[in-house]
This record gives structure tokens, sequence and C-alpha cells, in this order.
């Protein structure tokens, strides 16, 4: 495509120069946001004089139909052109002629690319927040079905101290609230339009921004034109709000992964969800959050390639910038993906609450519980952690555990030791009494979801 840069020089370029430096590939997927937004200028061009009505009209209509025609499949995007920019112009003259030529007065496509990539991402921000709201949601919906189920809860991926996996469940969903809060001020800062920057040092032309900015609804508009073209802090913050975002996907999809192991067995996967090996009959893999784990390095790749990028760049625009594209899409369509599949994970999978049972049965995760029960005998706790220590190490010697220790023994390790030790030790016992706020019990997992539902209103 002819160059529209054409002028100084000739605009004839090396064609590998050509498409080393076309963006086409991949900002071709903002040509709705380019359309609105010289929509929105071509209306206030016209608004402040600068242009006749008639030729605002013929614009906007001409861009309007262009839309139309990308949309329906009707214009195929050239992908020799150099940006989705140059693309939507030349079309454009191509078919009103000299009026289409007018619209990239008092603008450049430094402050078009930073709006286009602005808006974009601003309805990215809606659908990430839509999705984490929905495995959210998910998360709640299963927490309360299994908000009896005792499990093992882990430090060190040893057994520590009984939990249900109901509220092991809703630790993934506090986070996903906290992430849902740090896309809401990403959006907040991405909402600030930077049109009328022009390429640098805004314009002589008696332009008004306020009103670009109004008409493409955003929130304000940027006080310093030099940052208007050349911030890309927005890209930043998305592609680290989306890293860890991909963090916590990363943790629930490893033990997704554990769990499903012959090793837990504390869950069995949807089909829909696993598949099978194609020389081991007997494998059912999890690959789909296998994927999400590895996805996760893939997506911290893009966040610290653009923040290095960016570092020591002087103002304003550099070409360099273009490279926040790539970036931040990859990130966004990855994190998109996963979110989707891990709520189709959670929403199928069934929990083997037998098997979580059996498990905290046996790792003597009430062996905190037989110290407070010590305690609450006189001792100090510092004693009392050391008969329960040895109580548990006599029963791993002798295969038993603290719920079948016969009495006598427990009174060679401490004589204050009565027959409400098995009451102390039982499994159920020592959930049901751990009813500090934010704690494990049923009640305290009904308590959690609600707060998490009424947070996500607010969001
Ligand atoms: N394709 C370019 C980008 O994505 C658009 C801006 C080009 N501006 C320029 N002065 N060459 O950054």
């Amino acid at each position: 495509m002819a160059k529209m840069w054409a002028g100084r020089t000739d605009g004839t370029t090396n064609k590998a120069a050509d498409d080393f430096n076309s963006s086409i590939r991949f900002d071709k997927r903002m040509y709705k946001q380019d359309i609105t937004g010289s929509m929105a200028h071509a209306a206030m061009l016209a608004h402040k004089g600068i242009i006749e009505q008639s030729e605002s009209e013929a614009i906007i209509n001409g861009l309007s139909e262009i839309l139309a025609d990308i949309d329906s499949g009707r214009l195929p995007i050239d992908e020799t052109a150099e940006d989705i920019h140059m693309f939507v112009e030349a079309e454009l003259t191509k078919r009103l002629g000299a009026v289409g030529k007018k619209l990239h007065t008092a603008r450049s496509r430094n402050d078009q690319v930073a709006l286009d990539t602005r808006m974009y991402l601003l309805e990215e921000c809606d659908e990430i927040s839509a999705l984490l709201k929905e495995l959210t949601l998910t998360l709640c919906a299963r927490a309360e079905e299994y908000k009896d189920a005792i499990m093992p809860g882990y430090t060190h991926l040893q057994r520590a101290q009984p939990i249900t996996f109901g509220h092991h469940l809703m630790a993934y969903a506090v986070m996903l609230c906290r992430d849902l809060d740090r896309i809401k001020g990403v959006k907040k800062r991405t909402a600030v339009s930077p049109i009328g920057s022009c390429a640098l040092a805004g314009t002589t032309y008696d332009t008004d921004r306020k009103f670009e900015a109004d008409r493409l609804g955003f929130d304000s508009v940027c006080i310093n034109s030099l940052d208007g073209v050349s911030d890309r802090d927005f890209c930043v913050e998305l592609l680290s709000a989306i890293s860890l975002i991909m963090a916590h996907l990363s943790r629930l999809s490893e033990e997704i992964i554990l769990w499903s192991s012959w090793e837990f067995k504390f869950i069995e996967l949807s089909d829909d969800f696993t598949t099978g090996s194609s020389i081991m009959p007997q494998k059912k893999n999890p690959d789909m959050a296998e994927l999400v784990r590895g996805k996760t390095g893939r997506v911290y790749g893009d966040l610290l390639a653009f923040l290095t990028t960016l570092k020591g760049l002087p103002l304003a625009y550099n070409k360099d910038m273009q490279e926040d594209k790539e970036a931040v899409f990859d990130a966004v369509d990855t994190v998109k993906a996963c979110l989707n599949i891990t709520n189709g994970e959670i929403s199928t999978l069934t929990a083997l609450t037998e098997n979580m049972k059996k498990a905290a049965q046996k790792g003597f995760i009430n062996a905190t519980d037989m110290a407070d029960y010590l305690v609450g005998k006189g001792l100090p706790f510092r004693d009392a952690y050391k008969i329960s220590g040895r109580a548990v190490a006599y029963c791993i010697e002798n295969g038993l555990v603290l719920e079948n220790l016969p009495i006598e023994k427990y009174r060679e390790f401490s004589q204050i030791i009565d027959n409400d030790i098995y009451d102390a030790v039982s499994l159920e016992n020592c959930l049901g009494k751990r009813t500090s706020f934010g704690g494990p019990t049923a009640q305290s997992v009904l308590m959690q979801i609600e707060s998490v539902k009424k947070e996500l209103e607010s969001i």
C-alpha cells in the first residue's frame, strides 16, 4: 500500500523493512476503536468549526460504512498497510476523495494509537471482570456444597490441621475478589483520554479535547500532551494485574493436578476437562490445569518483556512502544481462556469427600488439638506441645492414631488426661471448635460466601 507519509521521502522502503515496521497483523483487532475514535474526532472538528459540518457528516458516514463492511467481512483488512490507522484513513480517502484527507487535521497517529489501545483495553477489562466474577461465583457455589467436607489443610504440603473443602475453595474466591478490585483500578487509570495530545506538543488548532473524551466515554482528559502520547503505564498495570490472576489460577491448577492424582484422589475431574494417553490406557490427565499452570509463565514473560521495552525510553513517542500491543493482547487472550477453562473444571469436578476424610484421619492433624486440650487442663502450651509430640511418635511406631490410642497409654504421657480426650481429638470437634473469624467451619464458610457475594455486587 502506498505510504501516506510519502513527502520528504518518496515513501518507498525496503520490503523487509516494511514487514518489520508494520503492526497491522496485530493492531487490526482495534479497527472498531480506531473508527469510533475517528468519528469523535470528526465530530469535534466540525463542532469547533475546523471543518464544515457537511464534511464531518460525510466522514462519519464513510467511517460507519467502513465499520459495517469490516464487521460483515465485505472489506478485508489489507495487511500491506502499515497499521490499522493508516488502513482506515486510506480506505476513507478512497471512498470519499479529498474530504477523507481532512480527518487527520489536529491529530497524529501518536495520540490515535494511545486512544485506540486504551479503548480496546477498557473493553477487555470488562470481559476479564465478567469472567472473574463468574469463576468467583462458581467457587462460592461449590464451597457451599462442600462446606462440611472435612479435609486436611496443609503447610509444607504436610498434613497440618483440619479444614473443609469449602473453606479451601473460598480462599481462591477471596483472591479473585482482590483481582477484580485491581482490574477496577486499572480501568480508572486507563479511562483518561489522550486524544488531542497530537504528535507530542498539542496543536495550534482550537480543539476541544473534553468534547472528544465525553463522546468516547472517558472519565477525564490527560493534562500533559507529552504524557498523553508516551504513557503506557496502563498496559503495564493491566499486564501486572493479569499476571497476578495467572498466579492465582496456576496455584489452583497445581492443586487440581495434585488432588486428581492417585496419591491424593480428593477429586475426580469431569471427562470434559481431561485427556487420555496415547499409550497408557489407565490415564486420565489433567491437561487443562497443566496448561493454565504453564501459560502463567508466558504471561509473566509478557509483563517483563514490555516493562523492559519501556525502560529508559525518552519522551515522547518511540517506535519501541509498538511492542506494547503483542504483549498485552497475548496476556489478555491467555487470561480469558484460562479463566474460562478453570471455571469449567471447577463447576464440573466431583469432590471425593470420603477420601478427603480418610486423609484427614491419617495425618495427626488433631495433634494441636491434643495440645490445646492439655492447655485447657492447666499445662503451659510448650509442655503440652511436647507431650502431644511424644503421643504422636508413639502412635506412629505402633500403627495407631490419636483417636484410638488407649486411655492407659494417654495417661502414661500425662496423668491429667481423661476420657474426654477422645472428644477433644475427634476430627469433627477439632474442626467445629475452630470458630475464630475467617476459620474453616461450615458457618464461617457461609459467612465468607455472603461477604464475597456482597463484594461482587459492589465492584
Ligand atoms: N503502529 C504504531 C504503534 O503501534 C502507530 C503509531 C505510529 N506513530 C509513528 N509516529 N510512527 O505504535
